[in-house]
């Protein structure tokens, strides 16, 4: 991990999918691990679920779960595997992933490549309950008939395997996915997305986009305090913020470092409109152990990170861990949970 700075001119010389695929081989040959609890004032409780730390690997980085033990010795108190759509998919034609160096961010439309619900719970099945949270992130296939019921299948399927289960209509990348998080799309949505889950089944979060105008926020909030048991906020923009690299007009997500102000913005946004009243996960250009805090005063109780991974390296969640730790002791909080919303 010490060696990735030396290494990152390599990996960087390659097609980004293609070092990815390397990365994800890579950590396959690491035993896999469980999340530690070295830093007690880092625990935190969400939706039932007891985290040993906030900091959690986002959806995409491993789509089809083939690495979550690894990920999780590597220091994630979390990692969320997906999207998974109920049939394998192929996905975009490549290229379909770029990297924005300059600007410390990542483009991708990648589209919902994945194996599948059947091959992934397969794998999950394998792996040892009670060795760390891997939530489970499911959509929709790109030709299906019916969208919302390939929700439901996900769900159905997945309950039994997941500590928690992320419904994500907040892809850029499947064309009229995001028109799920409209009003009456969405309480369909949830209607069926739970009446699936069960009584006796895991927490259900619901991944959004940053790019809400207020009244879709505030209808967003209405439909689902008291329903979904956490708001992730937020997936990639599909706005672009002055960006210096080439690669800067390729359509698609954008994630990173000039994600980071939209997001926070998104974050404030919905503990506004919500009041503190449903947990707030947030993803957005998080790369330090200040990125995190700054989240966790604005609301969140739990943080996700992907794109500064491939800028900072494997060590990375684990120094985000430590930083945090020392931050809040500095600032005088006891626990993480105290801090959560201290700057709302
Ligand atoms: C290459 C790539 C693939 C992604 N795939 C998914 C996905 O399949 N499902 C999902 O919910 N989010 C996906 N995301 C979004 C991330 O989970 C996260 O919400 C977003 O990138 C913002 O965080 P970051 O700035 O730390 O990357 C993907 C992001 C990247 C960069």
């Amino acid at each position: 991990m010490a060696l990735y700075p030396l290494l990152r001119p390599l990996i960087f010389t390659l097609d980004a999918e293609r070092a990815h695929r390397l990365t994800i081989d890579a950590l396959k040959l690491l035993p896999a691990g469980r999340s530690t609890l070295p830093h007690p004032r880092l625990a935190v409780e969400v939706a039932g679920l007891r985290f040993p730390n906030p900091v959690g690997l986002a959806a995409g980085f491993d789509k089809d779960a083939e690495v979550t033990g690894q990920m999780l010795g590597l220091g994630f108190g979390f990692v969320e595997a997906g999207t998974l759509t109920p049939r394998p998919q192929a996905g975009n034609p490549r290229p379909r992933l770029f990297r924005l160096a300059e600007d410390r961010a990542v483009i991708n439309r990648f589209g919902f490549n994945n194996q599948g619900l059947a091959a992934t719970s397969a794998r999950l099945a394998r792996r040892p309950r009670g060795a760390g949270i891997v939530g489970i992130n499911v959509g929709a296939n790109k030709d299906s008939a019916d969208r919302i019921a390939d929700y439901a299948t996900g769900v159905r399927t997945m309950a039994p395997l997941a500590d928690y289960l992320t419904i994500n209509i907040s892809s850029p990348n499947t064309p009229g996915l995001r028109a799920l998080q409209d009003k009456a799309a969405l309480d369909a949505l949830l209607a069926a997305v739970l009446e699936a889950r069960g009584d006796s089944g895991p927490p259900v979060f619901l991944k959004l986009a940053p790019d809400l105008e207020p009244q879709d926020i505030d209808d967003i909030a209405a439909l689902t305090v008291g329903r979904m048991d956490a708001l992730i906020v937020s997936n990639t923009t599909i706005t672009r913020p002055a960006l210096a690299s080439r690669h800067a007009a390729e359509p698609g997500g954008l994630s990173g470092a000039p994600l980071k102000a939209l997001a926070l913005q998104r974050l404030r946004d919905f503990r506004a409109a919500t009041g503190g009243a449903i947990p707030l996960i947030a993803a957005g250009g998080i790369a330090s152990a200040e990125d995190a805090l700054a989240r966790v005063r604005a609301g969140a109780s739990l943080v996700q990170i992907y794109s500064a991974l491939v800028y900072e390296g494997p060590g990375l969640a684990a120094r985000i861990v430590r930083g945090l730790d020392v931050l809040l002791a500095r600032e005088g909080f006891a626990s993480l949970a105290e801090a959560v919303g201290s700057a709302a």
